[in-house]
């Protein structure tokens, strides 16, 4: 078990740190079982099981912070429900209904309040849920025994420098997704294949990588595991794509910037649109808004930059400032987007 006096809650990386519980809910004979509270970190799996052969493997990403008010409150947790029903119909697994979800979220954030870092620190706690076939096939088809869990780690900030800017590298020898492949369902292959992207992005001093759409090179795609979002005239603009994972951050932002008198649209971005964006940013669960630097084509030799001293635009201060104290549960949640642990 670990000990809580030894995580330096203000230096939390965003890692897998051992908690006392998970939750699991077994799916046999065409029906989910009851929901069991679990402190083993492994799962005991058979070695045919689809997960492992066939990809049969979905994930969401959500959080849970302590507030300055003493509650605690996690953020759209049915919408991570909604979004893992969508994948589960993409690759065919059976749906994990909301209300179970719901309540294993609960429970598990639960039966780990200890380690939700307190509200000074600006870290929080990630809810890590997962789906997965273990039945056993050997030919390619679904299988007929799933486990979802959900599992609870402290983290802090995904990038380092928290919220001030990235820069990225544009690619265009890998693609993470095809347009009508399972880019927009959240399963575990499709970071299999950004890794190569995100290695050589690395390698060449980039955060991240940044992908354009798969089919005509055209198209702004995602920043890495996150979504685009740029600004300009007061407009909020975000790539549609059918080869992007709809995020949570990036819908809830849309919502934030109507209320905050922008003009959201959502359309198919040309990747030269880029140098007319007054600011840019990456957005999701783990970092809400990533400012970007710079977009490097080092194909073309051109440079997208939309900030030279390494903070983020007024726009983007203000979208993330009030995502952040919705959150905290320090300005209403007019939307209804947060549960509220009595
Ligand atoms: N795009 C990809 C590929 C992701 O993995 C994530 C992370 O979950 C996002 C976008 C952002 O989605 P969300 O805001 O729901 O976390
Ligand atoms: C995000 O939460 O923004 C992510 O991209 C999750 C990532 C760790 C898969």
């Amino acid at each position: 078990m670990e000990k809580i006096d030894n995580i330096d809650w203000a230096n939390l990386p965003f890692g897998y740190i051992s908690t006392d519980y998970n939750v699991r809910c077994y799916y046999r004979n065409g029906a989910w079982g009851e929901i069991e509270v679990c402190s083993e970190e492994t799962i005991p799996l058979h070695m045919a099981a689809t997960c492992l052969h066939y990809g049969q493997e979905a994930f969401e990403g959500q959080k849970a912070f302590r507030c300055p008010d003493g509650k605690i409150r996690m953020f759209r947790i049915e919408e991570n429900a909604a979004r893992m029903q969508s994948t589960s119909r993409g690759i065919l697994m059976p749906e994990v209904p909301t209300e179970l979800f719901v309540e294993m979220a609960k429970r598990v954030v639960k039966l780990n309040e200890r380690f939700l870092p307190p509200y000074e620190s600006g870290a929080s706690l990630y809810l890590r849920p997962l789906l997965i076939g273990t039945g056993p096939q050997v030919g390619v088809r679904p299988a007929e025994e799933y486990l979802f869990l959900i599992f609870v780690t402290p983290v802090g900030p995904y990038f380092k420098g928290g919220f001030a800017t990235n820069n990225y590298l544009i690619t265009r020898e890998f693609d993470r997704a095809a347009p009508l492949g399972t880019g927009c369902f959240k399963v575990g292959g499709n970071y299999a294949a950004g890794m190569r992207a995100n290695h050589v992005a690395h390698e060449k001093g980039y955060a991240c990588e940044f992908y354009l759409d798969a089919k005509e090179k055209k198209y702004i795609d995602e920043c890495g595991a996150a979504n685009f979002f740029g600004i300009k005239n007061n407009t909020y603009v975000t790539p549609a794509s059918s080869s992007i994972l709809p995020s949570i951050t990036n819908k809830s932002l849309m919502q934030i910037a109507e209320d905050l008198g922008l003009k959201v649209e959502r359309r198919p971005i040309p990747v030269e649109e880029l140098a007319t964006f007054e600011e840019a940013g990456a957005c999701g669960t783990a970092a809400v808004i990533s400012p970007i630097g710079k977009i490097v084509d080092d194909e073309t030799n051109i440079e997208y930059v939309f900030s030279k001293d390494g903070r983020p635009g007024p726009i983007s201060e203000q979208l993330y400032t009030r995502f952040r104290n919705i959150q905290y549960g320090i300005e209403p949640d007019t939307h209804g987007w947060m549960t509220v642990f009595e």
